[in-house]
């Protein structure tokens, strides 16, 4: 199969000396994987196919190793996300505190559906909407995070004020 750009990263010359950096802190280049997968989805936003690629190849293994590692870990992305990421638990006592309704009405919000209950991006980049599991604050559903901000209690109305804060340029 022809190469196309998106078949490649650019990963800058300071990104790769960065990554080289904490390579050389392993004895075993390997136990580098999760931090330099950490490090090139904190610069993309995901790990593409060409970022895992790249991973396996600075550490000397086959692309397979990496990507069971992408697709183990739940912090880890495979697909672009928008710049805002809203998770709304759906874990039981925020589902029980209107979690599923508070997801419906954030994707109606955002012109994206209420019934597709995996990550769904809008189209100008801005937000990604997800379920996540429990996030840690069952006494006070239905919890919403959006990026690293922590949002509890959420009503119909906050969330529409979180959709404003969010929608910056
Ligand atoms: S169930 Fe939602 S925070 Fe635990």
């Amino acid at each position: 199969m022809a190469h196309t750009e998106k078949d490649h990263i650019k990963v800058s010359a300071q990104l790769e000396s960065e990554i080289d950096g904490l390579i050389s802190h392993y004895p075993q280049k390997r136990s580098a994987s999760l931090m330099i997968l950490h490090r090139l989805q904190e610069e993309f936003g995901y790990l593409s196919q060409p970022a895992i690629e790249w991973t396996a190849m600075k550490l000397e293994l086959q692309p397979i190793n990496i990507y069971e590692l992408v697709t183990f870990y739940p912090m880890f992305r495979e697909h672009p996300v928008g710049k805002t990421v809203v998770r709304v638990c759906r874990t039981l006592s925020c589902a029980l505190g209107g979690s599923h309704q508070l997801h419906s009405h954030l994707c109606r919000k955002l012109g994206l559906n209420p019934a597709d209950k995996g990550p769904q991006n809008t189209p100008d980049g801005k937000f990604t909407i997800e379920f996540a599991e429990c996030l840690a604050s069952c006494g006070t559903p239905p919890v919403v995070m959006c990026n690293d901000d922590f949002y509890d209690n959420v009503s119909t109305d906050q969330a529409d004020k979180l959709i404003k804060k969010y929608n910056q340029p």
